[in-house]
């Protein structure tokens, strides 16, 4: 049954909509050609994709290896209808920027013009989050009502028979602080990680957590000694991690015996997991069922509830805990 009360509207820069995912501030370091490049956003903004395409083309005969220019005529030519000719734009944008701080891997992937990519680029999320910070929460809270730290809170306190506290927890892709504020009640210490400077830097000012680390998650539970934690959680986080076998096998490595692992997902069919049309990856109750097996987790705890709104309609969703016999 999906819980009504657990909808949420999601305020995160949709990473499908062109006008959101562009950084405001670009420099191609030529003046003539950021002022084209401008123009075409302009005309991009208000639908004339055609227009956008010309003036990116004439961008890119100033500055040939600029990955936004490229990128953004690689948006434009979707939204005209060509695919291929898409395809290629970002397939260039990748070529002049490796790290794929756009997400060009997403879109080709999206196209079908590549293989779906296991993760997404990690300079893409990092990006993404870092020019959200500053809007995160007076958006998504005061805004759009979300509410995932308090869905997996309720999830932990129905999985938590023996209403026990928790010593250490672990607050991956923490975000902001909305995490450790919902359960900080409940909990002695609260460590939290996000690959995003400034998001980390906001839940570091928040004063919730003992320790905050800007980083990826994998390298922050690599860190910690083995079943050293009671409780790992990750609100609306996975959605931006696709494969989640090495994150089970950490999180399984670092919970000492009876401790919690909770989470939601966006979900998804079949029996894995796979990128959207939202450019974010849904996992399939399947899918998440197997890892727990093969890691030795049990699951305590599985709930369906919206987590988000993508363009007005609720996305399916799931809250899930697990325990470590
Ligand atoms: C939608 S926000 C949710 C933030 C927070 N958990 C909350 O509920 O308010 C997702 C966060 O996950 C972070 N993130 C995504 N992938 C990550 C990774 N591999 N390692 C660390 N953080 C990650 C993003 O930077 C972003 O801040």
């Amino acid at each position: 049954m999906m819980a009504e009360a657990c909808l949420r509207l999601d305020g995160v820069p949709d990473p499908s909509l062109k006008t959101d995912m562009t950084p405001v501030l670009r420099s191609s370091g030529h003046l003539s050609a950021d002022r084209r490049y401008d123009y075409a956003r302009g005309a991009a903004s208000e639908g004339d994709h055609a227009a956008a395409a010309d003036l990116l083309l004439q961008t890119l005969e100033i500055v040939p290896s600029w990955a936004p220019a490229w990128f953004a005529l690689g948006e434009a030519r979707e939204e005209m209808g060509a695919r291929e000719e898409a395809a290629q734009a970002f397939a260039q944008a990748l070529a002049h920027d490796p790290q794929d701080s756009q997400g060009a891997r997403l879109r080709l992937a999206r196209l079908g013009a590549a293989a779906q990519p296991d993760q997404p680029p990690q300079a893409y999320v990092r990006d993404l989050f870092d020019q959200y910070a500053a809007r995160f929460e007076s958006h998504l809270v005061k805004d759009l009502g979300y509410c995932a730290p308090a869905v997996l809170r309720d999830a932990i306190m129905r999985a938590n028979d023996a209403a026990r506290r928790f010593c250490v927890v672990l607050d991956l892709g923490c975000g902001t602080g909305l995490m450790a504020r919902a359960m900080a009640d409940l909990c002695d210490t609260i460590d939290g990680v996000d690959l995003a400077p400034a998001m980390a830097a906001k839940a570091r000012a928040s004063g919730f957590y003992r320790h905050v680390e800007a980083g990826d998650l994998i390298d922050f539970l690599n860190a910690r000694e083995a079943h050293s934690v009671d409780l790992v959680v990750a609100a609306d986080v996975f959605v931006y991690c696709g494969n989640l076998d090495a994150i089970f096998a950490q999180a399984r490595r670092v919970c000492a015996p009876q401790a919690l692992f909770a989470f939601t997902l966006q979900r998804g069919e079949g029996a894995g997991y796979a990128l959207g049309d939202d450019l974010r990856y849904a996992h399939a109750p399947a899918y998440i069922a197997r890892l727990a097996s093969a890691h030795g987790f049990h699951l305590l705890f599985c709930e369906e509830v919206s987590v988000r709104q993508d363009r007005g309609k609720p996305v399916p969703g799931l809250s899930v805990v697990l325990t470590a016999p």
